[in-house]
């Protein structure tokens, strides 16, 4: 563990950068420090791996100040992955990564194999081993920053705004990607961004800073969402808290019914029997076709261009309560549709379901917090 105690940094010109910030950094799962430009993000990242000497307070790596190790051994302990991804651009791509392994002493060899092992884990093409950081797109010079960072297979991940430099499209795949990376792996990640977005899906816990390096508040994200700790806070976590939040629910628990679903090769009478507003047409695998209203699907009408569209459906047990909203909130008849792995239809459910289950989730939440509290 990580811990810091009472950490500040005054830089010689006077400005403090960091006021007397305290916390407790999980082994095993991703920290993320988040808060405006200039709240001393990079200043606190860079003072676990003693870039940057506090000027009061200590940090402690598993009990143990982190200025008793000698420098050279602390760093290696720790992956450092920046903006940018700072990769040597006279290196073609395997041995920038092999670079750590190759300053332990490691034979080319052996770290140029360990280099294409990496690659692979961060999802980089084999075939780009040979090229040269120019010749590769931000998004994939990013994946060789955090394969680098790893080569030495450290406990340690110190990340400062990774992602940040890159458009919206890439950044999530880093993001999905990372979070893959980190089930295999379980490294003690410090992720540091601006982004609150990408702090809230990536944090296992969140640290949000304000200006002048203090802590406003260290919660998990659906914490931060359901309980800002002050106007700071919630100003900074933005609109559609609520919404956001519904992320953190799983829909597993929500109550399908097939009861207006159909096959399209389905009787007139079995179509025509049905007092919902709107059957779900499937196709003979069960994968959803769009929906029909009873009547015109007994006359025979389910003609694709004339169902409407069934939206896109979530996956129990994988999506949140938030993707079933999502999807009923799309859906032109305000009835979201569920579907396995696979695409087949596994039941549909009511907005006003969801709306129960939402309520019914809350109170859960709410419940759970006054045992724990
Ligand atoms: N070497 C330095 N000398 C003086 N001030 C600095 C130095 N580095 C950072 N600062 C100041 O410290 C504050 C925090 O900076 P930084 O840690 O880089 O913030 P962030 O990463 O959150 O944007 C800012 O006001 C910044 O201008
Ligand atoms: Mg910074």
């Amino acid at each position: 563990m990580i811990r810091m105690d009472a950490v500040t940094k005054r830089y010689p010109d006077g400005t403090v950068a960091v006021d007397r910030l305290s916390l407790e950094i999980p082994d095993r799962s991703i920290t993320v420090l988040v808060g405006p430009s200039g709240c001393g993000k990079t200043t606190t990242l860079r003072m676990i791996n003693r870039m940057v000497e506090p000027s009061e307070g200590r940090i402690l790596l598993d009990g143990e100040d982190v200025r008793s190790r000698p420098v050279t051994a602390l760093r290696r302990s720790m992956g450092y992955v920046i903006q940018n991804a700072g990769l040597f651009q006279h290196r073609t791509i395997v041995d920038n990564i092999a670079t750590v392994p190759r300053m332990l002493g490691w034979g080319k060899q052996k770290a140029r194999a360990r280099a294409r092992e990496l690659m692979e884990r961060v999802g980089l093409d084999a075939s780009l081993a040979r090229r040269y950081p120019y010749q590769l797109s931000g998004g994939q010079q990013q994946r060789v920053g955090v394969a680098r960072a790893l080569a030495a297979d450290p406990p340690v991940l110190l990340m400062d705004e990774p992602f940040s430099a890159v458009d919206p499209v890439v950044r999530k795949g880093l993001q999905d990607e990372l979070l893959r990376i980190q089930e295999e792996l379980a490294k003690t990640i410090v992720f540091v961004t601006h982004d609150i977005d990408e702090a809230v899906k990536l944090g296992t816990k969140v640290a949000v800073l304000r200006t002048g390096g203090r802590l406003a508040q260290f919660a998990p994200p659906a914490e931060l969402l359901s309980d800002p700790a002050d106007a700071f806070v919630e100003d900074f976590l933005g609109a559609d808290r609520g919404i956001r939040r519904l992320s953190f629910f799983p829909s597993a628990g929500l109550e399908l019914t097939t009861g207006p679903v159909v096959r399209a090769d389905a009787t007139a009478e079995r179509m025509a029997a049905s007092d919902a507003p709107y059957l779900l047409v499937t196709d003979a695998q069960g994968r959803p076709l769009g929906w029909g209203r009873p009547g015109d699907l007994a006359a025979g009408d389910i003609r694709p261009g004339h169902l409407l569209p069934y939206g896109r459906p979530f996956v129990p047990g994988t999506d949140s309560l938030r993707a079933a909203l999502d999807c009923a909130v799309l859906s032109p008849t305000g009835w979201a549709v569920a579907v396995d792995a696979d695409g087949r239809v596994k039941g549909v459910v009511s907005q006003q379901a969801i709306g129960e289950a939402i309520r019914a989730a809350h109170a859960a939440d709410r419940t759970d917090a006054g045992v724990a509290g």
